[in-house]
């Protein structure tokens, strides 16, 4: 169950890399000048033999979406990084920016040489205003010493990158309401095809990755792609960071190699186990939009293939435990809740759905539910499921769906009894 550390380098290092002089010290900028020394497709060679997955939660491979950009576009190409960050339990690309902004941006500008673009975003979700200031400051600082700009490292490769608060939309984070939205627009997803690597930003070729996944970049230019692809079972390579919150005695971010640990391993040893006296009930395994585990998927290791296996995804990494002490009925009317708030509006089984889905939960936690809502439930999932633009929707379905098949019978006491509003968290705890 080794905790690796040798991809997001703040974490061997031991402190915060927010001074480039600290950043150079760890070894940071020997690839970028490595890369740009390097044919861009060569570059982009490596990182499709690296067989990096990309860390926003669908998992696509990285090389292989940077290759979809066409070479002969008459328009420019741009890099748009997705920083907003909105999953529920997921909080790794804050840590990365606070912690290691000039990683991310030496990713950044390497991507960028890699497609052939010299202008590059930086999505931020609006609550990250502490994280737009640390990247504003090492922003700075690369541009001061000649790694953004024109004739990046004397390479005479130039790549501007620009930093962009949005307005805390969780639907911003879809990568073409992200565009939108970039754009001054609305943020509602488009209609796909096209998908961005032809028709992104401006209608231009786009490569769109997230945080985690651009720095992972450095590297593996440093170290070889293959270097990369030999870390962890050969679908899933690599590291992740692995955000987990709720009922442990430890939360935070953990690098961990995939496959080579457990769930049980990620909750009980890494993350300091569960409160004193308490059982495990269930947990969120990649942010809130995937179907839950229960105790008898503990020992599965966590990677792309294995999670898939017991009916769940890696999705983001955000790993959101519950113990005995909490209400499965309760957490999905809480899900449904974001969800409505969070639907864009923009088709009828997302947006009346996930108002049918809160409001039915609702009254089975208040006590006035129905045997009936039950059924009721698994139609609306039927009516919403696949039938809309971007996949929210069924993200909302996801968790509820499976908390009423490995919970049922907790949603029939709360049907008669309703559901006690919960203890406060440290009286449960007793401490
Ligand atoms: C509702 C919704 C919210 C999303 N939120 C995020 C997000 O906050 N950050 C992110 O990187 N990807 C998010 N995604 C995934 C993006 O659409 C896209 O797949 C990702 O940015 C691609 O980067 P990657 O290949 O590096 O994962 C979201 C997707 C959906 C459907
Ligand atoms: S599924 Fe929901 S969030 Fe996605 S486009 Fe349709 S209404 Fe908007």
């Amino acid at each position: 169950m080794p905790i690796m550390n040798n991809v997001y380098r703040h974490t061997t290092a031991g402190k915060h890399l927010t001074d480039l002089a600290d950043y150079e010290a760890a070894g940071g900028y020997v690839a970028l000048k490595k890369a740009l020394g390097m044919d861009s497709d060569d570059v982009l060679y490596q990182f499709h033999r690296s067989g990096l997955r990309g860390r926003g939660g669908a998992g696509f491979p990285m090389g292989r979406k940077a290759s979809f950009l066409p070479k002969d576009s008459p328009h420019p190409s741009y890099v748009v990084c997705n920083g907003d960050e909105s999953e529920p339990g997921t909080f790794k690309d804050r840590e990365i920016i606070e912690f290691n902004p000039f990683q991310l941006l030496e990713g950044i500008v390497m991507a960028g040489y890699a497609v052939r673009s010299h202008q590059t975003y930086i999505y931020l979700r609006g609550e990250y205003e502490h994280q737009a200031n640390v990247l504003r400051a090492a922003l700075a600082q690369a541009k001061a010493a000649g790694y953004v700009g024109d004739n990046i490292a004397g390479s005479g490769y130039a790549c501007n990158v620009t930093i962009y608060l949005g307005a805390g939309a969780y639907i911003c984070g879809e990568e073409t309401a992200l565009l939108e939205s970039l754009e001054g627009k609305r943020g509602q997803p488009r209609l796909k095809p096209p998908f961005p690597a032809v028709a992104g930003l401006y209608h231009s070729p786009t490569l769109i990755n997230n945080v985690e996944t651009l720095a992972a970049l450095p590297p593996i230019i440093e170290n070889g792609g293959d270097w990369y692809a030999a870390i962890g079972p050969e679908k899933s390579p690599g590291s992740k960071l692995f955000s987990i919150s709720g009922h442990v005695m430890k939360p935070g971010n953990y690098e961990i190699v995939l496959g080579d640990t457990t769930l049980r391993e990620l909750i009980f040893d890494i993350a300091g186990g569960l409160r004193p006296g308490r059982a495990f009930k269930t947990c969120w395994v990649g942010g809130s939009s995937v179907p839950v585990l229960t105790e008898e998927h503990l020992d599965t290791p966590l990677d792309y293939e294995s999670l898939q296996g017991v009916g769940t995804f890696l999705g983001s990494g955000g790993c959101i435990v519950m113990d005995d002490s909490g209400c499965v009925v309760r957490a999905s009317l809480r899900l449904a809740h974001f969800y409505r708030h969070e639907s864009c509006g923009k088709c009828s089984p997302c947006r009346e759905g996930t108002n049918w889905m809160e409001k039915i939960l609702q009254r089975m936690v208040d006590g006035t539910g129905r045997m009936e809502d039950l059924e009721l439930l698994d139609s609306l999932f039927g009516r919403i499921s696949g039938k809309t633009l971007c996949p929210l929707a069924d993200g909302a379905i996801a968790p509820i769906k499976s908390s009423i098949k490995y919970f049922r019978d907790d949603f029939v006491r709360v049907i008669e009894n309703g559901s006690p509003r919960p203890e406060p968290m440290w009286e449960v705890a007793g401490v």
